[in-house]
């Protein structure tokens, strides 16, 4: 009997987009498919992980033995993580949080006219610096999607964040696509995992985070 790589372990991913409204029937998000962070959590329970999906709105057919939570804006994502993460093993943010939302909202739809308008936004909570800096943290793994200079932005990124890993790919070479192209960088340099399948990915990404998982629960 050989034990899968998450046999156990209580995993928590992040997906899709982050939906912030304005009004009835506007509103700012990001793009996002939602693929990558459902088939992370495809490969998580594979991997025989308990497995916890926080999702922004997708149109995607959710694994049935994950715990599934809808969420819609980057503020109920954040309270949805809150209520599950001192639970949590490993948190997957592969989410495309909104970074903004607007200042003010309005519950009706707002007329339209022929003015010029102005729209004021503030920043959203980051919710995977919140989890990765919190006094216990579980396992942070951190994805960042780049049009440019995808190694110094995804480096910079993953110290801001105080992660351990973060998986990074080119945007315009990942988003809508049933493949992409990842590097992921941690405390030992980097890897890199050639065009493939998003669950393909998802599968040599998992194998990876369990090695480091090993590692740090030997220290
Ligand atoms: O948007 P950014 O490139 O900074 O995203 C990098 C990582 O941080 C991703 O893993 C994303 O899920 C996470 N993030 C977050 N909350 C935000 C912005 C990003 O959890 N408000």
């Amino acid at each position: 009997f050989q034990p899968k790589l998450l046999q156990g372990k209580r995993v928590l991913v992040t997906a899709g987009p982050t939906y912030e409204a304005i009004d009835a029937v506007r509103g700012i998000t990001n793009l996002s498919s939602g693929k990558m962070g459902y088939a992370v959590a495809r490969a998580a329970l594979e991997a025989g992980a308990e497995v916890t999906l926080i999702s922004g709105p997708v149109c995607l057919e959710p694994p049935r033995a994950a715990k599934l939570v809808n969420v819609v804006s980057a503020r109920d994502m954040l309270a949805a993580v809150k209520k599950e993460i001192s639970r949590i093993d490993i948190f997957m943010s592969v989410a495309a949080v909104a970074d903004y939302r607007a200042i003010s909202t309005n519950k009706q739809k707002t007329k339209k006219t022929n003015d010029k308008v102005m729209l004021e936004f503030i920043p959203n909570p980051d919710i995977l610096e919140h989890v990765a800096t919190l006094p216990r943290p579980p396992f942070c793994v951190g994805f960042a999607a780049e049009t440019e200079n995808l190694e110094k932005n995804a480096e910079a990124k993953r110290r801001k964040k105080k992660l351990p890993l973060l998986a990074a790919n080119l945007a315009q070479d990942a988003i809508g696509s049933d493949e992409n192209t990842l590097t992921l960088f941690d405390d030992e340099g980097k890897n890199y995992l050639p065009r493939a399948l998003k669950i393909e990915q998802a599968r040599r990404l998992i194998k990876h985070i369990a090695l480091l998982y090993e590692k740090q629960a030997e220290k």
